[in-house]
C-alpha cells in the first residue's frame, strides 16, 4: 500500500470464510480488475502449520501467488499467539505470498471463544504484540497487512487499536467499520474508518456495506478513503469493480440486471470448478451461496434459486442449470452448462 494518493482507486477483493475461495477469487478476478484479494484466514493455535495448509488456502501459492487473471493473493492468518503467529508467518513467507494479512475481524462466537478474531479489539496491547512479532517474522520481505473491526461492542477503542497495530509494524490496515457485535447488519460506519485513518500514518482502507457503484462512492466521501475493499458486494454483482473503474475512467457499464447473461458464463464456470474438487455432498452448497447473493441484482438468480435451493444432487443442479440455460440463454451459452 502507498501512502501517496493513487490516481485510479485501488479495489481489494475481501477474504471471505467459506465462501470467496481460489475458485471464486478467480472468476471474480476475471472480470473484475482488482490490486490483490485477500484469502480467507487460515487459523494458527498452538502448532506451526505444515506447507499445505496454507496451499489449501490458498493454491495460488503454487502459482507464483496470483489467480490465473494475474491477482496477487495475501493470505491471512488468524490467532492470539504473537509467538505461533509470526512462527506461521515465517513460514508463510517462505511460500512466497503476495502479502500477510492479520485477522482481527472475525465475530464467530467459536473463534472469539479461543480468543481469536474480533475479540481481540479489546486487548490493544495484545495487539501490539502480534504486529510486532509478525513484522519481525515477515522481515520486510512481503507486505503486512491486518483488518479489523471497531471493537466488540462499541467503537471507543477503535483509534488505539489502530494506532496499536500501527506502532507494532503493520503496513496498511483494512477496517470493516462496524464492531463485532454488529456482526453484518447494515449500517457499515464509514466515517470511522476516516477517524482511524487520520490516526495512524499507514494506508488505511475502508470495508463495509458496499454494494453498488453509489455505496463505493458515499463510502470513499464518508470515511475520506481512495482505497475500499469490497466483499459480498463482489459476489452480488460480479461486475461491480468493473463498474467502479468505468465510472472513474468516465464512462458507464450499464444498469447490473442486463449483464445476466455474462454472469452466466461465470456461474457455470464455477460450477465446474466446484464439482472438480469439492466433495460432492459440500458442492450444491458452494454454488446456492453464490446464486443466493446474486438475487440482490439479478432477478434471474432469484427465480434459478427458488429451483435450487431445495436440490441436493449434483446431477440435479447438472439439469437445472441445462433447464435455465435453455430458458434464459442464448443458444451457445446454454450448450455451456451440458
Ligand atoms: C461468509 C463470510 C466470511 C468471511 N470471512 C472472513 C475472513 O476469513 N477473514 C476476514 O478478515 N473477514 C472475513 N469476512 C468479512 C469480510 O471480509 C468483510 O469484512 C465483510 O463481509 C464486510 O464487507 P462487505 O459488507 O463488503 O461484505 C467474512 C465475511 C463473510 C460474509
Amino acid at each position: 500500500m502507498s501512502p501517496t494518493k493513487p490516481a485510479i482507486p485501488r479495489l481489494l477483493l475481501a477474504p471471505m470464510e467459506g465462501m470467496l475461495d481460489a475458485r471464486l477469487r478467480d472468476v471474480v478476478t476475471r472480470v473484475g480488475r482488482y490490486d490483490w484479494c485477500v484469502t480467507e484466514f487460515v487459523r494458527v493455535t498452538d502448532m506451526t502449520l505444515p506447507n499445505r495448509c496454507f496451499r489449501r488456502v490458498a493454491p495460488e501459492l503454487r502459482h507464483a501467488a496470483r489467480t490465473p487473471a494475474g491477482t496477487p493473493v495475501r493470505v491471512q492468518l488468524l490467532g492470539s499467539d504473537p509467538f505461533h503467529l509470526a512462527n506461521n508467518a515465517a513460514r508463510l513467507v517462505a511460500l512466497e505470498p503476495a502479502g500477510v494479512d492479520l485477522n482481527f475481524g472475525c465475530p464467530a462466537p467459536t473463534v472469539n471463544r479461543h480468543r481469536g478474531g474480533a475479540v481481540l479489539l479489546d486487548e490493544p496491547e495484545l495487539l501490539y504484540s502480534i504486529a510486532r512479532a509478525v513484522k519481525t517474522a515477515v522481515q520486510g520481505r512481503v507486505p503486512f497487512t491486518a483488518k479489523m473491526r471497531l471493537g466488540v461492542r462499541d467503537p471507543s477503542r477503535a483509534v488505539e487499536c489502530a494506532q496499536a497495530l500501527a506502532a507494532g509494524g503493520a503496513e496498511g490496515l483494512v477496517v470493516h467499520a462496524r464492531t463485532r457485535d454488529e456482526a453484518y447488519r447494515p449500517p457499515a460506519h464509514w466515517p470511522w474508518v476516516g477517524r482511524i485513518g487520520e490516526a495512524v500514518d499507514i494506508p488505511v482502507v475502508a470495508n463495509g456495506e458496499i454494494w453498488t457503484l453509489d455505496d463505493y462512492l458515499r463510502c470513499r466521501a464518508e470515511s475520506g478513503r481512495d482505497t475500499v475493499m469490497l466483499g459480498r458486494g463482489a459476489l452480488a454483482d460480479p461486475f461491480l469493480a468493473a463498474r467502479i473503474r468505468a465510472h472513474e475512467a468516465g464512462e458507464e457499464l450499464g444498469p447490473v440486471a442486463q449483464e445476466w447473461s455474462r454472469v452466466w458464463p461465470l456461474l457455470i464456470a464455477y460450477w465446474a470448478m466446484v464439482q472438480e474438487d469439492v466433495l460432492p455432498r459440500h458442492a450444491p452448497g458452494r454454488l446456492k451461496q453464490w446464486v443466493n447473493l446474486l438475487r440482490r441484482h439479478y432477478p434471474q438468480a432469484e427465480a434459478l434459486f427458488q429451483r435450487l435451493k431445495v436440490l441436493r444432487e449434483v446431477a440435479q443442479i447438472d439439469e437445472l442449470l441445462r433447464d435455465f440455460a435453455a430458458a434464459t440463454q442464448p443458444s451457445g451459452l446454454a450448450c455451456r452448462a451440458a
